[in-house]
């Protein structure tokens, strides 16, 4: 059983992103846990602050270090955690192989941030990896962290009902996928190609790789420079 737990000064933001679908499943088979704990429990004052102007002045306020470093202990006296993750513009960039890695962690931390971010001396003396979805700023890390916890979810051995499939992802072999298509074999004149019809699972199978590489040649040429 792999678990998460999430530090958020919006905990209603991530109430729904984990309640359908391969989430929820992988949830109710047991195989994932997932808590969302708010970070104002640990608030400096009654007000509920957790953030503060920032020290050499300028705009946006910056996450304290008293409430989210009361955070992280609490959570670790009860648990280890094999990462603590802050999600930050300024991590490194999410790639496929670092959420299959990732997926076969047993408890993850993650820390989202907000405003102008938080206090440097948590990252320095708790964080253990930087993670970025990539090269945009968004206002809080917390779609962020929906994000991650949903790549690293659905790898889950057992999670996936054809458990194949995640091999064929896009990015698992630096390829991106075929084109495919559903019923019906005709629709406004448009066909599928004969090929996937044809019942010859060898031709298929090659036809798939063929445009794979087509549509990574065109569409993400640095992907086969790896
Ligand atoms: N917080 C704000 N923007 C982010 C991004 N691109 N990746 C991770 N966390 C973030």
């Amino acid at each position: 059983m792999m678990h998460i737990d999430i530090i958020t000064v919006l905990p209603e933001l991530l109430e729904s992103p984990f309640q359908h679908s391969m989430m929820k499943r992988a949830q109710e088979k047991g195989l994932l846990s997932i808590e969302v704990h708010s970070l104002r429990q640990w608030a400096v004052n009654d007000y509920g602050q957790v953030d503060d102007y920032q020290y050499g002045g300028g705009a946006g306020m910056v996450m304290m270090c008293q409430p989210l470093a009361n955070a992280i202990d609490a959570l670790t006296a009860n648990r280890k955690y094999n990462e603590i993750i802050y999600l930050t513009p300024d991590g490194e960039r999410l790639t496929q192989p670092r959420v299959n890695q990732l997926s076969l962690q047993q408890n993850l931390l993650l820390i989202c941030g907000h405003y102008k971010g938080i206090d440097e001396r948590i990252r320095t003396q708790y964080v253990t990896r930087e993670i970025s979805i990539g090269d945009y700023v968004l206002s809080g890390g917390e779609l962020p962290a929906a994000i991650l916890v949903d790549a690293i979810g659905r790898l889950i051995p057992g999670v996936l009902n054809d458990e194949t499939s995640a091999l064929t992802d896009s990015f698992q072999d630096n390829l991106l996928s075929p084109p495919v298509y559903t019923r019906p074999e005709e629709f406004r004149g448009w066909r599928v190609p004969d090929i996937l019809l044809s019942g010859n699972h060898k031709n298929i199978e090659d036809w798939r790789y063929e445009q794979a590489l087509k549509r990574t040649k065109e569409r993400r040429p640095d992907l086969l420079n790896d």
